[in-house]
């Protein structure tokens, strides 16, 4: 099959197509024929070698932790048969940018109806780190209100949608380039961060959700409710030490780290069935385009998603 791998940590042009031994599903396992990946930053930083003291991998590389397709071949007892359209986030094995991939059981699911592989490709990574920052620690219930910076990206732009289907208000931070499609989400205000520095607004918040990782426990302090927490996706010196007085402190700060789970894809599978959740794709690349799908999500600008349309 072919792939878009790396043979060294390096820039964009280290990606490049090779033709490599078709997967063999395990017991528990499906074969998936991929015809969509999504793409992800992790997925830039473990190709440039930045994240190599906490995830070494072996060259050839496949990058790669989204991917949506149709079950080649599963096992006697699967809830899953030759056919069905199914998509996943992949463990930290990764191998996403390929033709197939061998996918646990219990990391699939179902691809709604209506939903289309490139957008099913856009979620899961990106939508399970919402969801589990919001859902799994009980942070976001009905009425709160919920602060979502970077909501025009990936992350963002599913917290939003996501929050708001759980009840909450949403201020939603982004440039004024994008607030229509921020306000398009559902977002109830925008504050376009070019205008305003939004840790000096009146409002307080039950949660600032730091999607892009651009703010700090330290500035978001202020806006925070009493009892409130912020949560950011790349956590620092910083924010570990502040964290660990969270058990003096009424104001909490934390991160998220975002786990593989058929189970969580399967609550937002709910949520975009119901019109609730819906992704957004900017543009979609061959996987010969590679190196050029990489210089874009390394922009920083991308509104929504970039994936890899695979077949
Ligand atoms: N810990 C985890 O488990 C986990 C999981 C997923 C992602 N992450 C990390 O989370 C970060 C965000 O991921 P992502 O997929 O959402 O990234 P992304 O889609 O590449 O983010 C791009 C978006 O961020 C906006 N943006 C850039 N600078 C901003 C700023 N200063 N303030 C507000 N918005 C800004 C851009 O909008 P404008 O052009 O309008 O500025 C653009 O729409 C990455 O560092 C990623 O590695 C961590």
């Amino acid at each position: 099959m072919k792939a878009l791998a790396i043979k060294q940590y390096g820039g964009p042009g280290q990606l490049q197509l090779i033709e490599t031994a078709l997967p063999m599903p395990h017991r528990g396992e499906v074969l998936v024929r991929i015809h969509a990946a999504g793409i992800n930053p992790v997925d830039y930083k473990i190709r440039s070698g930045s994240m190599k003291w906490v995830y070494r991998r072996k060259f050839p590389f496949i990058p790669g932790f989204d991917i949506a397709g149709v079950v080649e071949q599963s096992g006697k007892k699967s809830n899953f048969n030759p056919g069905d359209k199914v998509f996943a986030m992949l463990p930290f094995s990764g191998g996403g940018y390929a033709e197939f991939v061998t996918v646990k059981e219990a990391l699939l699911c179902h691809v709604p109806e209506g939903v289309t592989m490139k957008e099913a490709a856009a979620t899961p990574l990106a939508a399970l780190t919402a969801l589990q920052a919001f859902e799994k620690s009980g942070r976001v219930r009905e009425g709160d209100h919920l602060l979502v910076n970077g909501a025009s990206g990936g992350v963002g732009s599913f917290a939003v949608q996501i929050a708001k289907a759980m009840g909450a208000n949403v201020t939603a931070v982004s440039s004024a380039r994008n607030q229509d499609f921020v306000y398009s989400l559902g977002a109830d205000k925008v504050i376009d961060y070019t205008e305003e520095d939004f840790t000096k607004i009146k409002m307080r918040f039950n949660t600032v959700f730091d999607a892009v990782a651009k703010s700090s426990y330290r500035r978001c302090r202020r806006i925070l409710k009493k009892d409130g927490t912020y949560i950011t996706t790349v956590p620092n010196r910083g924010l570990l030490l502040h964290r660990t007085f969270n058990f003096i402190r009424k104001k909490k700060a934390d991160f998220i780290l975002v786990k593989a789970s058929g189970d969580d894809l399967a609550i937002i599978a709910d949520m975009m069935t119901r019109g609730l959740v819906r992704p957004y794709v900017q543009q979609s690349f061959l996987l010969s385009e590679g190196p050029k799908a990489h210089e874009l999500i390394e922009t920083e600008r991308v509104r929504g998603k970039v994936v890899f349309h695979v077949i």
